[in-house]
């Protein structure tokens, strides 16, 4: 038998396999583990959403579409982010088969082998390991855990951010730590970035899982940039519209960049499929009220998690602005990789590490409380178990 292990090239044999899935593996098969280890909700996508597809594909939408989108999705798109940030045209809107695949694809679009990139951290692995099958450098920029929660020392990210750094990658609010930037601290960072050329990419995934204010949107890079900044905002339909397996998301990047986005996109997917996009243009069109429900129960699933977890012995847990995941400390996770993985055999509990985020995670792990509160309470309930406390 041939040995392929060398087969595939350094910077991809040299990826780190995500920690997350190397929990979830050891425990996916079995029935009786509650797991809270991935991102994402335990309710399926809202009816109206679904009704769409099916109604699309009852009208035999089975076909390839335009490479940047369904003028339809695009167009509703653009009209979203105008409403919620600034006036932007369906021009300016690529819609994409995921978050994910946004990401990849602006990389390829922007990053060049042996590229300086920095990712402010924890965060996400995706982020820090993506970069990497492209041949780029990525720094690490770590936020610091303090008493009133996660904080960025914005002028040590300054200094990160050199004048050969290619783009900076910031995910707020943040998958692990909730961790939300404030305006001020962004008009610093864009400013930053337009004296020296730097590329922001922002991760805005969970803007619209915000518990700071009463709309329930964090602020965003896309409120203060101007048409002409070198800002990407990657964005998704997988968490605010509950939508994780249709793999549905989209970006809006610069026009002078869109005809680069499109190509790329012919040459990964070619196209998300039309059915799944005529359901994200309802999800758009009509899924407000289903996003502003989602923050809410979030909101009180945050506050009932939390609550629960603090009065726990040897459990540091802050407060968390936005996503969806309470990231704590643990005096017994000081190895949060077996930690987690004895919590699945040990009591059947499905955790993130919080290694997996970046080295300042270890200690920690990562709860996304985006389920009931039965369901919360019955995983606290193992966690005691766990701690041997009653
Ligand atoms: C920070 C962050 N960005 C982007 C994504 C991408 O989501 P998707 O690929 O499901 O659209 C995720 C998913 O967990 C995430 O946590």
């Amino acid at each position: 038998m041939p040995n392929f292990s060398l087969a595939a090239r350094d910077a991809v044999r040299q990826l780190n396999i995500s920690r997350i899935r190397e929990v979830a593996n050891a425990g996916m098969q079995r029935n009786d583990v509650m797991a809270f280890w991935f991102g994402e909700p335990d309710q399926v996508t809202p009816d109206f959403i679904r009704r769409a597809a099916v109604d699309a594909l009852d009208a035999g939408e089975t076909f390839y579409t335009e490479n940047l989108g369904i003028p339809q999705l695009r167009e509703a798109i653009a009209r979203y982010v105008s409403e919620l940030h600034r006036e932007v045209s369906s021009q300016n809107i690529a819609v994409t088969n995921s978050g994910m695949s946004a990401l990849m694809i602006v990389t390829q679009a922007l990053v060049s082998p042996g590229d300086r990139v920095v990712i402010v951290t924890p965060v996400w692995p995706n982020l820090v390991e993506m970069p990497r099958i492209l041949g780029a450098q990525p720094v690490t920029f770590p936020l610091t855990f303090t008493a009133a929660g996660w904080q960025l020392d914005l002028s040590g990210l300054l200094d990160v951010l050199s004048p050969d750094t290619r783009a900076v990658y910031i995910n707020s609010p943040n998958n692990p730590t909730g961790w939300t930037i404030d305006a001020e601290s962004q008009q610093t960072i864009l400013e930053h970035c337009r004296r020296h050329g730097i590329w922001l990419i922002a991760d805005d995934a969970y803007e619209r899982l915000f518990f700071g204010n009463d709309e329930g949107l964090a602020p965003s890079f896309l409120d203060i940039a101007d048409p002409q900044d070198r800002l990407v905002s990657v964005n998704t339909f997988s968490k605010a519209w509950q939508m994780t397996g249709w793999r549905l998301g989209w970006m809006v990047v610069p026009e002078e960049l869109a005809c680069a986005v499109a190509t790329l996109i012919e040459y990964n997917t070619s196209c998300a499929p039309g059915f799944v996009q005529r359901a994200g243009a309802t999800a758009m069109q009509a899924g407000e009220a289903a996003v502003k429900d989602f923050n809410v129960r979030m909101k009180r699933a945050r506050d009932f998690l939390v609550q629960h977890l603090t009065v726990l012995p040897g459990v540091e847990a802050s407060q968390p602005d936005g996503a969806m995941y309470a990231f704590f400390r643990l005096a017994k996770a000081s190895d949060s990789l077996a930690f987690c993985k004895q919590l699945v055999d040990s009591v059947g509990l499905g955790l993130a590490p919080g290694v997996a985020f970046g080295a300042e995670g270890e200690g920690f792990v990562r709860w996304c409380f985006a389920a009931s509160e039965a369901r919360l309470a019955a995983g606290i309930e193992r966690l005691k178990e766990a701690l041997n406390y009653e």
